[in-house]
């Protein structure tokens, strides 16, 4: 078997997040040493099984590497690979959070000050 998949230079970002929608046998996207693969097509021709690189993933670095596999192994990544394996984005404050988190307040501070000056 041989695909090949063709993308411009762009270079494609995926997070743990990403992976946990690619997570079945029918659909199995694993990370090795930074780099996200599809191996939902590999998986029934690996040499040594299917079972071994889902038990082994989806960060199958320790794995892969463990076991010392050949040049001919590395040769089929080149053909599995999507992109890179980045972490998921820290979630920023966003104004409207803010907003929330200070406008009760903001409402104490204004209900004390009316009652300190109407006592
Ligand atoms: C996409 C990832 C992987 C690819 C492309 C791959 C590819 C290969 C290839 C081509 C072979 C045959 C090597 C030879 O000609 O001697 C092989 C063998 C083997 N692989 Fe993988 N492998 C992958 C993941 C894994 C993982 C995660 C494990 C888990 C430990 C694993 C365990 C093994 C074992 C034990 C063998 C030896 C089979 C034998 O000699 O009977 N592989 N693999």
């Amino acid at each position: 078997m041989h695909f090949t998949i063709t993308v411009d230079s762009h270079v494609w970002e995926f997070t743990a997040s990403d992976l946990l929608l690619h997570n079945t046998p029918d659909d199995y996207w694993v990370v090795l040493d930074g780099k996200v693969y599809d191996v939902t097509l590999f998986l029934d021709l690996h040499p040594a099984g299917r079972n071994i690189i889902i038990d082994n993933g989806p960060d199958i670095t320790r794995g892969f590497l463990g076991i010392g596999h050949p040049e001919r192994a590395y040769d089929y990544l080149s053909d599995l690979v999507l992109g890179d394996f980045i972490e998921d984005p820290v979630q920023e404050a966003t104004t409207a959070h803010r907003l929330l988190y200070w406008a009760p307040l903001g409402l104490l501070l204004g209900l004390f000050v009316y009652h300190c000056a109407t006592s």
